[in-house]
């Protein structure tokens, strides 16, 4: 794990004056709460003969996994130690809601804390994240997770240091959920969990509302952050040996539209590529409503942006897209993919699938394997659709029957994965450059690696290599990734 550099490196929590009230501002009140629970930290130090251990784990999207960084960096500051064991002092889940496979891990998950915390009666157990914006939810642990001790939502995430300070205060149950927030608050510790790479939030929150998708309520409207904020942060990380970033947002395309001084995505984009030192860009997720010729202009015409577009189809059915409020058609999506194609003819393009969204016919399904055929994805995340509560979709007439909506399934997977083995084959023999992200966990002898199209390549080589930039000759291809070896640097 690797601490950034921010302010929290420059504020001394043992110099907070902690005695008088609570600062209002933030995030100067959120330090405060920090050496105070550091405080108690040490208090467990001197009773126990050792630093207490935490453990952050995260259930849900890359943007879920940036928040779960920020609340490993705020226990970091307090003195914790981290650890990947769950039988740890403090333990905190950063849920996902949206499919409900996602809420049914954290339940089998929590029956499993329950246990620990009988051998360790001291252990305390926290959750945060989209689930908890559910009120069903929250009724649900009321009633039957009595022993979970802490639970907030995503709006007030940045408050976790105060919470956590009630809690280990007061020994009582803290719950504390709100229902929105306009505020973004900067500059709290967050710590990475790779050194050469790292996500950063440009926006919070979605305004689009796509039927079935439970996003939009879980984590309130969007907002986008100042722009100096982002590139200052990038600046930072960069100094810190950053050289990759992925820039987050539900819909990236639709940075900067409310802001004071709106600002576009494709600006934000260029100037990103004017910091030095930063040799690659990421981003997610693109709404194909919003993608501009601006930014397909600045795509074509960089040379840090990477080769890999995330652009999510959801149906190729045009009646379906309807139903699902996705506010393009079939032939508009085949479009933008042409029209991206021709201009950068090796942008790799993934997207997502549902299958089985309501009144969904095996016609609908096949306008959606025509869409795969043509556009020929290099990767696709396919998933059934899950019921949310309290989305128009949920509401809707004739839900498809599980059979139908398993054997659909099944067809549309053969599909993709076939025109994804061809589209990410088509480099084989070729020499391009990888970042190599870690030591292989299978094979000691290798190294792991990732194309600038995201497509990933093991190649003999050790934990040396980490971090840096090879040059790798593509020798076979399996599928999603290759084997390879190393050509030079
Ligand atoms: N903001 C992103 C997606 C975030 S959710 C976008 O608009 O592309 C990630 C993916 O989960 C979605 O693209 C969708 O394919 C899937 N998803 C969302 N809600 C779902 C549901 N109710 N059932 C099944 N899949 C869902
Ligand atoms: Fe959900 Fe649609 Fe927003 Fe993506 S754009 S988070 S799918 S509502
Ligand atoms: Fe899940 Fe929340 Fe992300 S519902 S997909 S963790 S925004």
């Amino acid at each position: 794990m690797y601490m950034e550099e921010k302010i929290s490196d420059k504020i001394d929590l043992d110099k907070i004056e902690i005695y008088p009230e609570p600062p209002a501002e933030e995030p100067a009140r959120q330090y405060y709460f920090m050496a105070k629970c550091r405080n108690l930290v040490k208090k467990f130090e001197r009773e126990n003969g050792r630093i207490p251990k935490a453990c952050v784990v995260n259930f849900g999207c890359q943007m879920n996994a940036r928040d779960s960084e920020k609340l490993a960096g705020i226990l970091e500051t307090i003195g914790y130690g981290q650890t990947e064991e769950e039988n740890a002092d403090f333990v905190i889940f950063n849920t996902c809601t949206v499919r409900d496979n996602a809420n049914q891990r954290v339940y089998g998950r929590l029956g499993e804390l329950k246990w620990y915390k009988k051998r360790n009666p001291g252990m305390k157990i926290a959750l945060c994240g989209c689930m908890m914006q559910e009120e069903s939810v929250i009724e649900k642990l009321k009633k039957s997770y009595s022993f979970v001790d802490l639970i907030f939502g995503t709006h007030n995430i940045y408050k976790f240091a105060e919470l956590l300070y009630t809690l280990l205060e007061t020994g009582e149950r803290v719950i504390d959920i709100w229902k929105d927030t306009d505020k973004i608050v900067e500059e709290l510790p967050v710590e990475r969990k790779y050194p050469f790479k790292s996500g950063i939030n440009i926006m919070f929150g979605c305004n689009n509302f796509c039927s079935y998708c439970i996003v939009p309520y879980v984590r309130g409207r969007e907002r986008s952050r100042q722009p100096e904020d982002i590139l200052n942060e990038i600046r930072r990380l960069v100094k810190d040996g950053v050289s990759e970033v992925m820039l987050l947002g539900q819909n990236v395309n639709s940075y900067g539209r409310n802001l004071d001084r709106p600002v576009t995505f494709a600006q934000l984009l260029q100037e990103t590529e004017k910091i030095q030192g930063l040799r690659r860009i990421r981003f997610m997720t693109s709404h194909p409503k919003d993608l501009s010729d601006e930014l397909i202009d600045v795509m074509a015409s960089s040379k840090k942006i990477c080769r890999h577009l995330h652009l999510p189809l959801q149906s190729g059915s045009t009646r379906i897209l309807e139903k699902m409020n996705r506010r393009y058609t079939k032939e508009q999506y085949v479009e933008l993919v042409h029209k991206i194609r021709s201009r950068i003819p090796d942008m790799a393009i993934t997207t997502d699938i549902i299958v089985g969204f309501p009144g969904e016919t095996r016609e609908d399904l096949e306008e959606t394997m025509d869409v795969v055929r043509t556009v020929k994805f290099d990767n696709a995340f396919t998933f059934i659709y899950s019921k949310r509560t309290g989305t128009p979709a949920a509401a809707m007439e004739n839900q498809v029957p599980k059979e139908q909506v398993k054997e659909g399934f099944d067809r549309l997977l053969k599909v993709v994965q076939d025109t994804a083995r061809s589209q990410v084959g088509r480099y084989q023999g070729n020499v391009m450059e990888a970042l190599i992200e870690e030591v292989n966990e299978t094979d000691a002898g290798l190294v792991t690696g990732r194309l600038s199209n995201n497509t990933i390549v093991h190649v003999p080589g050790d934990a040396s290599m980490v971090g840096t930039y090879v040059q790798v000759s593509l020798d076979e291809c399996h599928g999603f990734y290759y084997m390879g070896h190393c050509v030079g640097i």
